[in-house]
């Protein structure tokens, strides 16, 4: 990335403070349109950034929406690898990401030389690589997946084909279990989906035996197997908007029950405890790095934007197309 963060910072691209008279939403607005950009956030924004976006979803969902834009510029309200693939898929679109410290603890769980190092131990097998992982790691990778089209993404593989699956163990071991694959999986988590308590989450469960437990697969493995319907943040929140339940013990990022709460009014929301009660880490510190006051320096300015290489470009491009394809086919 060749932007100089700091010097966009102390310029005060970022948090640059705003006139109090200015209404914030209006602006936003006027800026996409006078400047043909289009907002996308992910399901983990907070709620006012979700409500001033043009369209929120999971990661493959956004993906595919930067894919299809015909916007001059996306503003990328999520986390660092979700702003680079639509970088990649959309490399004449001008792509910002309003803090470039929104990184990924499970992207990060990932180098390139240790996973050049395990890849090269394993030369005959397939690289499938979750959509969390750096544009680097995505070279190395033949297709990328993300938590809504995991399993159909290994299903469409012949069943002896060897296979390597990065960077998440908990989905990658979820995967093994139920399609009896042997996957090689890569030993990475996400900071926030590895500290739920299964204690404390039993506990609220004996409080309210008529809730449901519902789980992102990144979840240790005791989480899902108490879990009532396991999925990725969109199908996690199909599933309360379709089952009867009327209370739901929410494991995955807190940001979620914003849509679960608007698509299902009346019915109750629980996030699911940490290990640590006074920690709040059920909440993704990278995701709540970005703010409206920064959507809206990040429009203005038209910083800090993604830039990438053109020759990792292209060669990170080739296993996301391929997702992209499989996804189009199986109808995901
Ligand atoms: P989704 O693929 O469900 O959007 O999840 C992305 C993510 O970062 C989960 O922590
Ligand atoms: Fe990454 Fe975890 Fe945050 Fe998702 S919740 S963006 S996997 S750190």
């Amino acid at each position: 990335m060749n932007v100089n963060y700091e010097e966009l910072k102390e310029k005060g691209y970022i948090d640059k403070e705003i006139d109090n008279s200015i209404n914030i939403v209006d602006e936003i607005k006027k800026l996409k349109k006078s400047k043909n950009a289009i907002l996308l956030a992910h399901y983990y924004q907070e709620g006012d950034v979700q409500d001033i976006a043009d369209f929120v979803g999971d990661s493959l969902a956004l993906s595919q929406k930067a894919a299809k834009s015909k916007a001059d510029i996306i503003v990328f309200a999520g986390v660092h690898f979700m702003a680079e693939t639509a970088k990649i898929l959309a490399p004449n679109k001008k792509v910002l990401l309003p803090d470039l410290n929104a990184g990924c603890s499970l992207a990060e769980s990932c180098l390139y030389e240790d996973f050049e190092t395990f890849k090269n131990k394993y030369r005959d097998h397939t690289v499938i690589c979750y959509v969390n992982t750096t544009a680097r790691i995505k070279t190395l990778t033949d297709i990328v997946c993300t938590s809504s089209n995991a399993v159909q993404i290994v299903e469409s593989l012949p069943k002896n084909e060897k296979i390597i699956f990065a960077p998440d163990k908990n989905l990658g071991n979820y995967i093994n279990s139920i399609t009896g694959r042997k996957m090689v999986i890569w030993d990475g988590a996400c900071h926030v989906h590895e500290e739920f308590s299964l204690e404390r989450i039993l506990e609220l469960k004996k409080e309210n035996p008529e809730a449901k437990i519902i789980a992102h697969p990144e979840c240790e493995k005791p989480i899902l197997i108490v879990a009532d319907h396991i999925g990725s943040t969109s199908s996690l929140l199909k599933f309360t908007v379709e089952d009867r339940a009327e209370k739901f013990i929410v494991a995955t990022e807190s940001g979620i029950i914003h849509q679960m709460k608007k698509k299902n009014p009346g019915k109750i929301f629980i996030p699911a405890p940490p290990k640590d009660s006074t920690c709040g880490c059920n909440d993704c510190n990278f995701m709540k790095l970005i703010t409206t006051k920064k959507v809206y320096n990040c429009l203005k300015y038209e910083q800090p934007e993604i830039v990438l290489n053109e020759e990792m470009r292209i060669k990170a491009e080739i296993p996301i197309i391929r997702m992209l394809e499989i996804s189009e086919k199986l109808g995901l």
